[in-house]
């Protein structure tokens, strides 16, 4: 896949999906040549040097016009006076930016990173192209790791400073690389949002100039994800060319987009330098995080199918038997802090004998934690609640523990946290641990450690529940790496989780949807995408997460009706049929639900049982929704990677009078296979074309109009979820 033409002094990465071209410039720096879909082997790309030359700018001894070329890891002031990926300085203060090519390795395995989270290959089917820069009079490297995966449109690179030196160096910036693209990409599609109002669909028009997107939370990122797409205005879900980016990475991250006057577009994607620098001390090294790249020349679902394969098999810790999500109840929107034994026990066992496998004990078990104005990090258990222990919840129940946890927070002013005199900004009666410490990160771990052991806890949810604000760390020198060093404390802790318990399962949360990153999801197999829990709201951040999250990762649960958050009523077939789509788990107080309401909760988790494989592992299209503007039509589907089996929820919020009706076209069926949808056989190309059919009769004078309340087209939030399987 990675080939090396040594009369060009040109690398091509080629796996028949993708191609990657770099080239070396008679100045020994790198350039790219080419990014985007698969060209053959057999061409040189010569005729791409050849370009008109710059007028008024650096001298290039070649007369290669680098303003006009996309350096592969560029630096300010070497054939560049642009913003490019990194800046690295000498103790005095001077820009060190002389970097040359050195040599270059091909392995034949995926490169894993040591400070921070990175795809893997279990297959060992992959390469990586790792290529050396060397600073000409400084004992200075910088390694390009770009791996490319068999038959795979995605690439994953990464990169590594190494001072060889004695001396000492600061990186002011350092991006994990940079992507240039061919095409008229004018498309990029953010998600912006904020505490229950997670993943919001940005779509901005790309002129000249540059696009960004950071984050300065700290902890965690509800305000931009670090994902970002890029298409042309032509393309569409299933047409189009479509680049897809993502970071792994938790921390403050920083995303651009920039368009020239030479019409290339640039993305760049790494940890944010605001307020950023890191010290490399003689005979360290300094990672970036990993950043996937994936293209897809037939529009967004392509994008999609391909993000979530690559999170299920090369991200999110991978073992058979938990591939697929247990049906959960949480405790958080049924008692909040106001958990005890006897109602925890009771629910568990109502939950158990309507088909629930885990309940998870949310916030509220550690001592004198009534509300959230105390209590938190005691890692005591509180003993008036639960005087017997947890494990007796698991014993009576029968049902898998699972237990939240905040380990970076404490409700103490110590020493031991973030903040210079603890004059800190407030946020939820809460501050943040001192992560950057390593010492205070295993102090934790083994507190965690403790109680996992001793109630032998099956899942935890890790939330994180306010960000860092008033930068200072009494641990540091330099203030500078304050952001990164804490984000890699709690990668630090997660990997001790993961070692110490290899099939504990982890939820991510951090306020809701703060966490629903590639970095977490490398420890954890899914997270909480938003607080926000009303069924109408959820269809828009679900679908906007299935961009690129897969929905094994996408928590979901069936919550009280009227909602907590929007006070909205909506049905329990409403509300189910929308959770389906994720993890499905319930968060509400069961023990008021109608008979009625438990026998469709039992219906349910039987429907959600047999057909988990094909929602968590099938490839997700979607049909209605998640536009701009607020939709009031949502539907989307699943088909099995055999494409045998089909799922397809529709959604309609208002009912509509005198309605024309629905027609929707479904999409990835077999044109000519048959399909069998309540007893009549339809082929894939009319399923696709003319598609399933919904309507709306008179009902002034139905006798019947209970009956049909609920089907789409009858009422406020209704909704249908339909299976059906290929026949021939
Ligand atoms: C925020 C989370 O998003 C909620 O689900 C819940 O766990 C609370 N924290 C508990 O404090």
């Amino acid at each position: 896949m990675i080939q090396y033409d040594e009369q060009n002094q040109i690398f091509h990465l080629n796996n028949g999906e993708i191609s990657y071209v770099i080239k070396i410039t008679q100045e020994l720096q790198l350039i790219d040549l080419y990014y985007g879909g698969a060209i053959d082997f057999e061409n040189d790309f010569m005729d791409l040097l050849n370009q008109s030359n710059t007028g008024f700018s650096l001298q290039h001894p070649s007369g290669i016009p680098y303003e006009k070329m996309s350096m592969t890891y560029g630096t300010f002031g070497k054939y560049s006076l642009n913003e490019e990926a990194f800046l690295v300085k000498d103790k005095e203060g001077r820009v060190i930016n002389d970097f040359i090519y050195s040599h270059y390795e091909i392995s034949n395995q995926k490169t894993i990173l040591t400070t921070l989270p990175s795809s893997y290959d279990n297959q060992k089917l992959s390469q990586t192209l790792i290529l050396y820069l060397k600073e000409r009079s400084n004992d200075l490297w910088i390694e390009l790791h770009i791996t490319i995966f068999p038959e795979k449109p995605l690439l994953t690179k990464h990169v590594q400073f190494k001072n060889k030196s004695s001396e000492i160096y600061t990186i002011d910036l350092a991006m994990s690389g940079v992507f240039s693209v061919d095409g008229e990409f004018d498309q990029v599609i953010a998600f912006n949002g904020a505490w229950i109002k997670e993943f919001t669909t940005v779509k901005n028009q790309l002129s000249n100039g540059k696009l960004s997107f950071s984050n300065y939370n700290g902890v965690s990122t509800h305000t931009y994800q670090p994902f970002l797409a890029l298409a042309e205005s032509s393309s569409r879900d299933n047409r189009g060319e479509v680049h897809g980016f993502a970071l792994m990475y938790s921390g403050n991250f920083k995303a651009s987009v920039e368009k020239n006057i030479y019409k290339q577009t640039k993305i760049q994607m790494g940890i944010n330098p605001f307020l950023t620098s890191w010290d490399l001390k003689s005979d360290s090294i300094f990672e970036t995080p990993e950043w996937i790249s994936v293209y897809s020349d037939e529009g967004f679902d392509k994008m999609t199918h391909v993000f979530h394969d690559f999170f299920l098999n090369n991200v999110m810790p991978c073992y058979e038997e938990n591939r697929l999500s247990d049906v959960l109840i949480n405790s958080w929107e049924a008692f909040y802090f106001n958990i005890d034994e006897e109602k925890l026990v009771e629910l568990g066992l109502e939950a158990k004998s309507l088909g629930v496998e885990v309940l998870l004990v949310d916030d509220g078990w550690f001592e004198n934690r009534n509300d959230d104005t105390d209590g938190l990090g005691s890692w005591v258990l509180d003993r008036k609640k639960f005087p017997n222990g947890l494990k007796v919840i698991k014993e009576k129940t029968g049902l898998k523990l699972g237990l939240w946890f905040e380990p970076e927070m404490t409700h103490l002013k110590t020493d031991r946290i973030i903040g210079k005199n603890f004059s800190l900004t407030p946020s939820r009666n809460q501050f943040v641990l001192d992560f950057t410490r390593e010492d205070l990160v295993d102090e934790v771990f083994e507190k965690v450690k403790k109680v996992i052991s001793d109630f032998e806890i099956d899942i935890i949810k890790w939330d994180a529940n306010r960000p860092i604000s008033d930068l200072f760390s009494e641990n540091l020198e330099n203030q500078g790496e304050l952001y990164h060093r804490y984000i890699l404390g709690v990668y630090r802790f997660a990997k001790k989780l993961r070692e110490h318990f290899p099939h504990l399962i982890i939820q991510s949360c951090s306020a809701g949807g703060g966490r629903a990153n590639a970095g977490m999801l490398s420890f954890a197999l899914s997270t909480w995408v938003s607080d926000n829990t009303d069924a109408c709201e959820r269809l828009r951040i679900q679908q906007a997460a299935a961009m690129f999250l897969p929905l094994r990762a996408i928590g979901s649960h069936v919550t009280a009706s009227p909602n907590h958050q929007m006070l909205r009523e909506t049905s329990f077939a409403f509300r189910s049929h929308v959770a389906l789509f994720g993890t499905y788990g319930f968060e509400l107080n069961i023990l008021q639900l109608s008979s009625e309401e438990k026998e469709a909760m039992v219906k349910a988790i039987s429907f959600f049982k047999r057909h988990r494989k094909l929602i968590q592992t099938g490839n997700y299209y979607k049909l209605k929704g998640n536009d701009l503007s607020t939709q009031d039509e949502y539907a989307h589907m699943v088909v099995s990677k055999d494409g045998r089996e089909v799922i397809v929820g529709v959604f309609q919020i208002a009912s509509k009078a005198n309605w024309e009706g629905m027609r929707l076209p479904l999409k990835g069926l077999e044109k000519k296979a048959g399909y069998e949808i309540h007893g009549k056989v339809y082929t894939g190309s009319y399923l696709m074309r003319i598609g399933l059919h919904f309507k709306q009769v008179f009902t002034g004078v139905q006798s019947d109009i209970h009956e049909k309340i609920g089907k789409i087209g009858f009422g406020d939030r209704t909704s249908e979820v339909i299976y059906f399987k290929k026949c021939y």
